[in-house]
């Protein structure tokens, strides 16, 4: 499981997600912190099609980790919220993917 992420990564996607959980009824509180992701991702040149094998990679943690304390309803909400900032960063990436092929274009 999470082949290809450095320790570094777990741990910021970890505090990512956590931040994210506890701000979630305030979102706007997060986009600076996820416009500086955005750019990160983007000099690594991360594409959409990443994105649902981190949520896949990062459901199966919560399910290992947390076991019979997983319960369906607790799964999904992760679930949902994973797609909800995973659709922002999409969102802020590809307006700087764009703007870059503006540069070089
Ligand atoms: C909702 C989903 C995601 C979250 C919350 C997230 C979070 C983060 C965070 C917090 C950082 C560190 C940024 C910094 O150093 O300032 C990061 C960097 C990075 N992420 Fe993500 N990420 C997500 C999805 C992805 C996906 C789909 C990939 C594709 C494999 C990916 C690959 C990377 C890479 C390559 C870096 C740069 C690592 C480095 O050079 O240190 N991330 N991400």
């Amino acid at each position: 499981m999470f082949e290809g992420l450095y320790p570094k990564q777990y741990m910021h996607l970890a505090e990512t997600i956590s931040a994210y959980a506890v701000n979630i009824h305030m979102i706007d509180r997060l986009k600076p912190a996820l416009q500086a992701i955005a750019v990160e991702h983007v000099k690594s040149n991360v594409q959409v099609v990443q994105y649902p094998k981190i949520g896949m990679a990062l459901i199966e943690a919560i399910e290992d980790i947390l076991g019979d304390k997983a319960t369906t309803e607790f799964v999904d909400a992760w679930r949902e919220a994973y797609k909800f900032v995973a659709n922002i960063l999409i969102e802020m990436e590809q307006e700087l993917y764009k703007s870059q092929e503006l540069i070089n274009s």
